[in-house]
């Protein structure tokens, strides 16, 4: 049984660098092809498994070249796979453009992450129960979380989710987490959706904007700035080193990966949010996603 369990997806990151990004009717040439293992449920965990932490995903991929070095990636790096499985539909493929100063842009063909189900969910409970941290991300049904974070708070586990990309959860699950992990537009469109308030400016404000609505703990990411905390109607900012991004991908799984372990060690939400921005803050310096996380000994 795992310290973390996390439920989400598993993506073939196919990602080209390009110098600019085409518009709508445009072709640009770019670098050579690399096929990289991604999907934000896979980076979390092996993000969680290359800090030393002992890591169980639930997923779903393919019968499929794609699913095989998925999985393949994921047990070199550490993470139990019993509990991936195969599906007849695709493995799930993000496309993603790589620019200069690192950022990215994705879009991900879902496939296999899509039929993930609660039954799935159910076929885990033990797993869940003996956690120490349930840590969830939005690439896969909305359902398949919301019955995963119910078990959790049934078996007096941790939940955690990045609502990554923005996706509309029940009431009830929101409140639950501890913390809901969202970056700004994520938080300003929980907002907008819930409230119909467009706080999109302030961090503080969409974290106040968020206790609001019952949320229990939250940390709003704020990319090379670092992020915000909010627990107990106080909010704390965690400030991020300083350094040069070569890319962006994946460095909120990074985040949401070193927190899920620390939580898992007792760690307070300031002190893990603490690690998380520096782990992330590694992640940016390398390419990729899985590829650019660091080992325990490089947080010493
Ligand atoms: O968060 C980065 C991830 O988003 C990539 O690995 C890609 O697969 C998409 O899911």
């Amino acid at each position: 049984m795992a310290d973390i369990l996390v439920v989400g997806s598993a993506n073939a990151d196919l990602v080209v660098e390009v110098d600019t990004r085409p518009g709508a009717g445009e072709t640009v040439l770019g670098s050579d092809l690399r096929t990289l293992s991604g999907g934000k449920g896979a980076n979390q965990a092996v993000a969680a498994a290359k800090l030393g932490a002992s890591v169980s995903l639930l997923a779903a991929v393919g019968a499929d070249a794609h699913g095989r070095f998925l999985l393949s990636e994921l047990d070199s790096a550490g993470v139990n796979i019993a509990a991936v499985r195969e599906s007849d539909r695709p493995t799930g493929v993000a496309l993603i453009t790589v620019t200069e100063d690192g950022e990215n842009s994705i879009v991900v063909a879902p496939g296999a992450n899509s039929a993930l189900s609660v039954a799935d969910v159910d076929a885990q409970a033990a797993e869940i129960g003996a956690a120490k941290v349930l840590l969830g991300s939005a690439e896969v049904p909305a359902r398949v979380l919301e019955h995963a974070v119910d078990l959790a708070v049934s078996a007096g586990v941790r939940p955690v989710l990045n609502l990554a990309p923005a996706t509309a959860l029940s009431g009830p699950t929101l409140a639950a987490l501890d913390p809901l992990v969202v970056n700004e537009h994520e938080a300003a469109w929980l907002l907008s959706r819930h409230t119909g308030a467009d706080l999109s400016a302030d961090p503080e404000e969409l974290a106040k904007g968020l206790g609001r609505l019952g949320v229990r703990s939250l940390v709003i990411t704020l990319g090379a700035r670092g992020a915000l905390i909010a627990e107990g109607g106080r909010c704390r900012e965690i400030p991020a080193p300083p350094v040069r991004a070569v890319d962006t991908t994946g460095a909120g799984d990074a985040f949401c990966g070193a927190l899920a372990v620390r939580l898992a060690a007792g760690a307070t939400l300031a002190d893990a949010a603490a690690y998380a921005v520096r782990v992330a803050a590694i992640s940016v310096t390398r390419p990729g996603a899985q590829s650019s996380y660091p080992r325990a000994e490089e947080l010493s």
